[in-house]
């Protein structure tokens, strides 16, 4: 055996490791792997060494076995699902067989966006109107800056059937915010007071970094946009929560109504539809392409988590302003 044997592997992403009767169970996206406390520790120690310049004869020291057993090994991972082989990635894929593999990859992204626990605090009764006032501010800026980074989409697409694409979701986006304004008077908030507020440092982030990606790619653009769009497709989805919201803190109806609206909305236009409609027109994409795609979804998906963290943070200290008010020389 040689080195490349080895290298010729890489680690799959790991969503969750968890003790499962003596063994421990690992969640990739499509199925859950169970390991021995042996074959575990032999397949951490080998994920660890796989991007490092690290000798074989050093893993294989580390783990105590020869390089012929921890190929085979490898391979055994390998068709766990463990590890891939990247030789067998295509070196080319349609659009539409781009939107088939990340179509099966969504769920376990949204599901990890969603994994923060503001969720479960707030579903328990451990949450507070004031969290959920935070959450709908933040959902306020979000989805007023979208006139921050949608134009910029259309004015960097380079198909005029993309552009188009983009242009109609904008022109149907622009001014959805007005949703979140409402149920916020609902809940005791000027409009002016909601308007002049400032958005929290991640709020901003996730509009900034939809900027970089109008910018640099429009299809690393789209697969944001479908990620965000991925989150109000199913209403089963987030009714639960805005139905404990009300139960649990007190926030009236007004204050949820126009939120189902708005997903309604946008349930009606079929925004979930346009990365496949933009993918469509993408008749080939290089491996290298599909991937760097993918990871600009996936680093949406750590901003969601992120975003999340920074409303938690910030709502939960009863000392924050509320909303938050811009920088004033007179009041500092
Ligand atoms: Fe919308």
């Amino acid at each position: 055996m040689t080195q490349a044997n080895l290298h010729a592997y890489s680690p799959r992403r790991v969503y969750s490791v968890t003790p499962c009767d003596g063994a421990l169970a690992f969640q990739v996206r499509e199925c859950v792997i169970e390991l021995g406390p042996a074959e575990a520790t032999t397949y951490a120690q080998l994920a660890e060494w796989l991007p490092t310049v690290r000798s074989v004869d050093e893993l294989c020291t580390a783990v105590g076995m020869d390089e012929a057993k921890l190929t085979r090994f490898a391979a055994h991972l390998g068709a766990a699902g463990l590890l891939y082989k990247k030789a067998d990635l295509p070196a080319e894929l349609s659009g539409e067989a781009f939107h088939k593999a990340f179509s099966e990859i969504l769920p376990s992204w949204l599901s990890e966006a969603f994994s923060h626990p503001y969720w479960q605090k707030m579903m328990s009764g451990l949450g507070s109107k004031r969290l959920y006032t935070g959450w709908l501010i933040e959902l306020y800026h979000y989805t007023r800056n979208a006139n921050r980074h949608m134009p910029l989409s259309c004015a960097h697409s380079r198909e005029k059937a993309i552009k188009g694409l983009h242009a109609k979701h904008y022109a149907e986006e622009w001014d959805h915010y007005h949703f979140f304004a409402k149920a916020l008077t609902a809940l005791g908030y000027t409009r002016a007071a909601i308007a002049e507020s400032v958005p929290l440092p991640m709020t901003l982030a996730l509009s900034n970094f939809m900027r970089q990606a109008a910018r640099e790619d429009i299809l690393a653009y789209s697969i944001c946009s479908a990620v965000l769009e991925g989150t109000t497709t199913d209403r089963s989805s987030y009714n639960p929560f805005y139905e404990a919201c009300a139960k649990l803190y007190d926030v009236p109806q007004e204050a949820i109504r126009p939120i189902y609206a708005h997903l309604d909305l946008d349930v009606q236009y079929q925004h979930s539809d346009l990365f496949h409609e933009v993918l469509c027109k993408v008749p080939s994409i290089s491996a290298e392409h599909a991937s760097r795609v993918l990871d600009y979804g996936h680093q949406l998906v750590e901003h969601i988590w992120l975003w999340t963290e920074n409303i938690d943070n910030y709502y939960s200290n009863p000392k924050s302003a509320l909303p938050r008010r811009p920088f004033d020389p007179f009041l500092e």
